[in-house]
């Protein structure tokens, strides 16, 4: 099918593609600043992006604002001034001192769900940069956007639909999940409804994004023809060059089957799918005893939580695969070779262009 470019404010990005953010350290400088650099919107991720600053394990806070403003700086300089955006979840722990980060640095957008950006309009006024609320129903976008408003006499630049399909954390109730009740069809075409009575009234396009198992071209045009303008995709960036995740979490995303992707209860409060490994097939029997804790989701405590997410995902990123939490997509095991970013998302324009 024919498709229009993405406009997202003053940018106009050639493919309708946003790479999603991967925390901890999966979607960084490098992986965003290629996904620009080939026609997309690439993301970074801000949870715990210091993971490897040399203070991390003493100094936790600094350490990640300092990795924000870092990362956003490399990345905008490798792209020489392409949109950038960070992802920045409203459940993490110091979110206005990291959205401030993001700001000083020139982010151009900061996309965030895990929770309600509710106050992300007032945390941004003065500034260029723009906001996305991610969203997993109706209900939630309109809310959100009566609350934009009515507070602060805004609208917001893009929103996000996250879908029960997609990796990392869910908006949905497990059981609604494993009963695969969840009409995403419907719920785009309602919040298409709801961004479009705001994009009327405030004289600007909002673009809708739809992410969660979104795997071709023929995934992307069927949103497309929905009325949505683009699509959010994170797993399948894991198995590229580019990725700034460790190689063992990508052969762990390559050589994953059908059966290995499972759902997994999280200390966030919300459940999310990941690969089936040693660390996943455990947890949830034993409860671990937290050794240190890293204060980095507001729902989490630490005397009760079943496993620590941010030890779990540093593992990760460290590419100690056994004893990670390895997030990925419903159609993970789909992916079964190393490619790179822009062969990737070439092959997606021609699948698009064909169907
Ligand atoms: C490894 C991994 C880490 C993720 N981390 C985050 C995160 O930190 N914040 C967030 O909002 N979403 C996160 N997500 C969700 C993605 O941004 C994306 O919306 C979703 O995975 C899309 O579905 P797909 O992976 O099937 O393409 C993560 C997903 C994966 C696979």
């Amino acid at each position: 099918m024919e498709f229009k470019s993405l406009k997202i404010g003053k940018f106009e990005l050639d493919l309708p593609i946003v790479q999603g953010g991967m925390g901890i350290g999966i979607s960084r400088s490098n992986l965003a600043a290629a996904v620009s650099n080939s026609g997309g919107l690439g993301v970074l991720s801000g949870a715990q992006i210091g993971h490897d600053e040399p203070d991390f394990e003493t100094n936790t806070l600094q350490a990640n604002l300092r990795a924000v403003k870092k990362h956003i700086k490399k990345a905008k300089e490798a792209t020489n001034g392409k949109m950038i955006g960070i992802n920045l979840m409203v459940a993490m722990e110091n979110y206005e001192e990291h959205v401030q980060a993001a700001v000083d640095a020139g982010v151009d957008i900061i996309i965030s769900g895990a929770g309600l950006p509710l106050t992300l309009p007032g945390l941004l006024k003065g500034s260029d940069t723009m906001f996305a609320p991610i969203v997993s129903g109706a209900r939630a976008a309109k809310a959100l956007l009566k609350n934009y408003d009515r507070k602060y006499q805004v609208a917001p630049d893009m929103i996000v639909i996250e879908g029960p399909k997609a990796g990392g954390h869910l908006g949905f109730k497990l059981e609604d999940i494993e009963k695969d009740t969840i009409d995403l069809d419907q719920i785009v075409k309602d919040v298409i409804e709801i961004s479009n009575d705001y994009a009327q009234k405030y004289q600007k396009e909002i673009p809708v994004i739809v992410a969660g198992g979104v795997f071709d071209g023929n995934d992307i045009a069927h949103y497309l023809k929905l009325g949505a303008s683009g699509v959010q995709m994170a797993t399948r960036f894991i198995a590229t060059e580019e990725c700034d995740a460790h190689i063992n979490f990508k052969n762990a995303i390559i050589n994953s089957k059908k059966e290995d992707i499972i759902l997994v209860k999280s200390p966030v409060g919300m459940p999310g799918r990941a690969i089936l490994n040693p660390f996943s097939q455990k947890y949830g029997i034993k409860r671990e005893k937290i050794r240190k804790c890293y204060n980095c989701v507001k729902p989490c405590n630490p005397a009760t939580t079943i496993y620590c997410i941010s030890k779990a995902l540093l593992h990760a990123v460290r590419g100690e695969v056994d004893e990670a939490l390895l997030f990925c997509g419903s159609n993970a095991y789909r992916v079964n070779e190393l490619t790179t970013v822009d062969d990737l998302m070439q092959t997606l324009k021609q699948e698009l262009l064909s169907a």
